[in-house]
């Protein structure tokens, strides 16, 4: 059977609330939600979660936030739980995209508390993995996104891989310009595929969904979804606007 596709825009430190709202309007009224054979999410910054899954509703487009604690709740100040997310209209959370990692300190071990947590909490997980460009030229791609994928899913169980999907992101493509050829990306996704079967099975290797991130575009996007290991793009730059946006999920 074949596997949907996932686009999801992660509109990371960007949009007001107005601007989120107006923005969740015309996705809805472009119609993105209803494409045969496509999942649709987007991410918006944590103060407009609550209102951009309210105007979505009804959508088919589905809210995930960009980051989570693995605590319920307690005395972690500036932080919010996978609990709260929820309760605010997410039905899935990215964990560990590289700007965490590269930026705020992310590691395969919080990065796993955090997966375990969201799972727990009913929620889906999009786990991204990716290369820096030193690794990349160092010939230690693979070995990176091993570590990266396996460290951050220990002890998840097959059933709840049904709720996690991978992202690959080569930290060189993001908002660079410069995507990872088809190739290029073809082949990351083809070993992560391997790895999921090597430590999960068969038949969860064959439905996990692996998206590409960086720099995608309406005029790259057809090219990647059309590797047999690509199953979707997470996408930051491209998804701010609702024409580029509709024209990614339009691949
Ligand atoms: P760009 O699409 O802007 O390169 O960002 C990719 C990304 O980080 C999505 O999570």
């Amino acid at each position: 059977m074949a596997r949907p596709k996932l686009i999801v825009g992660n509109w990371k430190m960007y949009k007001t609330v107005a601007e989120a709202v107006a923005m969740a309007g015309s996705l809805k009224s472009l119609g993105l939600g209803g494409r045969a054979g496509v999942h649709v999410g987007v991410c918006p910054p944590l103060t407009c979660l609550h209102a951009v899954a309210q105007a979505l509703r009804g959508s088919g487009i589905e809210v995930g936030s960009q980051n989570l604690h693995w605590e319920r709740e307690g005395a972690f100040t500036g932080e919010v739980s996978a609990a709260m997310v929820k309760e605010a209209g997410a039905t899935f959370t990215l964990v560990a995209h590289s700007e965490r990692r590269q930026l705020f300190g992310e590691t395969n071990a919080t990065a796993n508390r955090k997966v375990r947590a969201a799972l727990a909490e009913g929620l889906s997980v999009i786990l991204c993995v990716g290369e820096r460009l030193e690794e990349r030229e160092a010939g230690r791609t693979f070995e990176v996104v091993r570590d990266h994928l396996l460290g951050s899913l220990e002890g998840v169980d097959s059933a709840a891989m049904a709720r996690v999907a991978v992202a690959y992101e080569p930290v060189w493509a993001i908002g660079t310009g410069r995507t990872a050829t088809p190739a290029q990306a073809q082949e990351v996704h083809a070993h992560l595929r391997g790895l999921i079967q090597g430590a999960w099975g068969s038949a969860v290797a064959e439905a996990a969904v692996i998206q590409y991130g960086g720099s995608v575009k309406p005029d790259n996007v057809r090219e990647l979804m059309a590797q047999p290991d690509i199953d979707g793009a997470l996408v930051g730059g491209a998804s701010l606007k609702p024409d580029s946006f509709g024209a990614l999920v339009h691949f």
